[in-house]
């Protein structure tokens, strides 16, 4: 925001989705238990992976460390496309178009399976079509915009290729996806999950998985509450892979957090869904839900626990809101989340490592989970009931392509390597008593590294910044209040509990 204008955001982050639907409530598991499959992560692709098995027929059980819903897929923007950015002409050249048309379809009929959904089981979810637009400002991307159409027209990719945008937003070029569409995920996903509980599916909440014991005819998984669930198969839908050390996720992914704002506008939407391909990026698409219309407008990116003062980011699309659709428009909502990418850029979905062949994960959906993580649940559900599927090689965790993962596999390690020093040599002063109510800072507490909040009425939060997944050291992120971990993207509440993983054990705190 410029000098003479303040900034209108809410004081406190939450996610329009869950704010517009209720939370649920079910139970740890309370006994040791024997299922077909345990679905580990209550988001878009666990519950519907979850629901897809218990219409086969497969006794399941759905394992949630927190709530359903709250992790990434109840942080989204929700738009349902096979535009995932700028990315087939990038994948036509480092993959071949037989790859990168495999990558559109799988994501269309993610797209085409969420559609019948819809409709067969006339789900209140504010389904509808729209055009899906990549748009940039600057000159030096038109030429990708180009590009992108290019590989649009010779992969058979239905779209358009435009210059002009609806809004006060001056595009130089932009490629357009026709027949693409938005929803609400939460009140989509509530409904499949009150079907697969109809179907005898069992759902677990606070029950973090711990650990996998592989064995033969079953596997154990281990859960926080100290029971355990017996099972054949076993699939890792917590977003970073709960366990799989194996394949060596948390080298193969970094997390990059986007933010988003929930908008009240004087004036009526014009329609589309629309996503920059410029640096910071912007995101831009509509709801109407419950009666009331709200306009979701994302970006800024950064990776997680290395960004700037995070509350900044907000105030960059505050600013970029007011700009475009009027000064006068009610900031309602304001949230933010992380996804995971890959070396490639393509999701790891299938075995988990090639002599693990009962256990799955599904990750590095690159903000782009409402397709992808759909595919996955589809491609999964093929996996696990023995049919072939077309997209298991496109998707394999175990493939590895030359050019270009090892340049980024190299980048993304040294980048690690660093933030695993950087803390650690990190010469912190400042004393807890310095540290002012609703501030948190990095202190020093008997000569080590700390962190401390200090709640509104003065009451101090200490905790240990050493991260339990690996050891780097988190960093406070203001915007959330949270600890970040900047080297594979774990988050720890103020008080230290795990928020999102790969940890799964809170921070220690100082008395
Ligand atoms: C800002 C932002 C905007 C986005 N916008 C879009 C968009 O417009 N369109 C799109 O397609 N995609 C978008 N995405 C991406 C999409 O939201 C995600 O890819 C998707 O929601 C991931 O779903 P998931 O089921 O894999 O993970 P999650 O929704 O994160 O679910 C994982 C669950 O696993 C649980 N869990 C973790 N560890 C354990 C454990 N050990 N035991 C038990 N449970 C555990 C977590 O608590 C969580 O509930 C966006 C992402 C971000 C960050
Ligand atoms: S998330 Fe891996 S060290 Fe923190």
């Amino acid at each position: 925001m410029d000098s003479t204008q303040h900034s209108q955001l809410p004081e406190t982050p939450q996610s329009y989705w869950l704010a517009s639907t209720e939370q649920t409530a079910f139970s740890s598991i309370a006994e040791d238990t024997t299922v077909d499959v345990a679905v580990v992560g209550g988001g878009i692709t666990g519950i519907t992976l979850a629901l897809l098995l218990v219409e086969e027929g497969k006794k399941v059980a759905l394992v949630e460390a927190d709530r359903l819903l709250k992790g990434t897929t109840g942080h989204t923007t929700a738009k349902i496309t096979a535009q995932h950015d700028l990315i087939y002409d990038e994948l036509c050249h480092h993959a071949g178009d037989e790859m990168a048309k495999l990558y559109f379809d799988a994501n269309a009929e993610a797209l085409a399976f969420i559609r019948n959904q819809v409709a067969e089981h006339r789900i209140p979810c504010d389904f509808a079509e729209e055009d899906a637009y990549v748009y940039t400002t600057s000159d030096a991307n038109a030429a990708k915009i180009d590009k992108e159409w290019a590989a649009y027209e010779r992969l058979g990719i239905p779209g358009r290729r435009e210059d002009r945008l609806p809004f006060r937003i001056n595009s130089r070029a932009a490629v357009v996806m026709t027949n693409q569409a938005r929803f609400h995920p939460v009140a989509y996903l509530k409904h499949l999950l009150q079907r697969f509980i109809d179907k005898g599916g069992l759902v677990y909440e606070q029950t973090t998985a711990l650990s996998v014991e592989h064995g033969s005819p079953l596997s154990i998984v281990n859960t926080s509450t100290g029971y355990t669930i017996a099972c054949d198969d076993v699939v890792s839908c917590t977003h970073f892979p709960f366990y799989g050390v194996r394949g060596f996720y948390f080298a193969r992914m970094y997390a990059e957090r986007s933010y988003a704002l929930g908008l009240r506008l004087k004036n009526e939407y014009p329609g589309g869904m629309y996503l920059s391909a410029d640096d910071p990026p912007r995101s831009i698409r509509n709801v109407t839900y419950n009666g009331e219309s709200i306009l979701v407008v994302g970006g800024e990116r950064h990776k997680t626990g290395q960004g700037i003062c995070t509350i900044k980011h907000y105030e960059a699309l505050e600013q970029f809101a007011r700009e475009t659709f009027g000064r006068d428009c009610e900031i309602a909502y304001r949230w933010s989340a992380q996804d995971l990418t890959t070396l490639d850029k393509i999701p790891y979905i299938g075995r988990a490592s090639k002599d693990e062949p009962h256990a799955f994960v599904a990750t590095g959906y690159r903000k782009w989970g409402m397709t992808t993580g759909t595919a996955a649940a589809l491609l999964l559900k093929d996996l696990i009931m023995g049919n072939e599927n077309r997209y298991e090689e496109l998707f394999t965790p175990s493939r590895f392509y030359a050019d270009p993962s090892v340049k980024t596999f190299i980048t993304q390690n040294a980048n690690v390597a660093l933030h695993l020093l950087e803390g650690k040599l990190e010469w912190v002063r400042r004393h807890p008593d310095e540290v002012e109510c609703g501030e948190g800072s990095v202190v020093q507490v008997d000569g080590k590294r700390a962190g401390a909040y200090r709640e509104p009425d003065g009451t101090l939060h200490l905790v240990d910044t050493t991260c339990t997944h690996m050891g780097c050291e988190v960093e406070w992120n203001n915007g959330d209040r949270t600890w970040d971990c900047p080297c594979h993207g774990s988050r720890f509440s103020y008080t230290g509990e795990v928020m999102e993983g790969p940890a799964k054990k809170p921070l220690k705190t100082y008395t």
